[in-house]
């Protein structure tokens, strides 16, 4: 399927012009920090595109949709089944998208929560998802101008306003993202936050 096509695809399945724009961006932003780093444009363009698919999916969906496929969902993700909408994403953009690439999919499946293993494509589209133009947050412009010259900075620049975020919420972290915290160095101890 070419670009087009698969732009055409997403804006129909995602049936909102905000989610859509938002995909738009997150490919844009990826595309460029994958050719800045040496990776694979293409496949990040469409990693970018497809990574929200379920995105709009209401809870029960989400979990609906990960049994029926028998994908395992951990205590985690039974309180917070936004998560898995990165990895039922995944699934679709498989299914209905034809895609095979397993680095795609790989990417897709961890753009929100991060992984304790991530390749250089999982983290450009965590990156592109978190830091693309039309987010607004303080630090964006900053740590997207990072991204472009240091990928493991990044995530590690990221990764820790994300924890600091959640901890001021006194929302915990998945475990996914302090396993990619602990990947990138980050002293994860004093960012947990604990739940009763
Ligand atoms: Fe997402
Ligand atoms: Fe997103």
């Amino acid at each position: 399927m070419n670009f087009t096509a698969l732009s055409k695809g997403v804006r129909e399945h995602l049936g909102q012009r905000h989610r859509y724009e938002h995909c738009v961006r997150v490919a844009r932003l990826a595309e460029n920090l994958a050719r800045a780093h040496g990776e694979d444009a293409r496949a990040a363009r469409s990693a970018g595109m497809l990574h929200d698919l379920a995105r709009l999916y209401p809870a029960q969906r989400l979990l609906d949709e990960c049994a029926l496929r028998n994908m395992p969902v951990d205590e985690f993700e039974r309180r917070n089944p936004i998560v898995l909408h990165a990895r039922l994403s995944a699934e679709l953009a498989r299914e209905r998208f034809g895609v095979s690439d397993p680095a795609v999919l790989s990417a897709i499946a961890k753009h929100t929560v991060g992984a304790g293993s991530m390749s250089a494509l999982d983290c450009i589209l965590y990156l592109a998802d978190g830091l693309e133009p039309g987010r607004n947050f303080p630090q964006r412009a900053e740590l997207a101008r990072l991204a472009e010259r240091d990928l493991a900075a990044a995530m590690r620049a990221t990764l820790l306003s994300t924890m600091r975020h959640l901890k001021e919420r006194g929302v915990p972290a998945s475990p996914e993202t302090m396993a990619a915290a602990a990947a990138f160095a980050l002293p994860t101890g004093d960012l947990e936050v604990r739940t009763a």
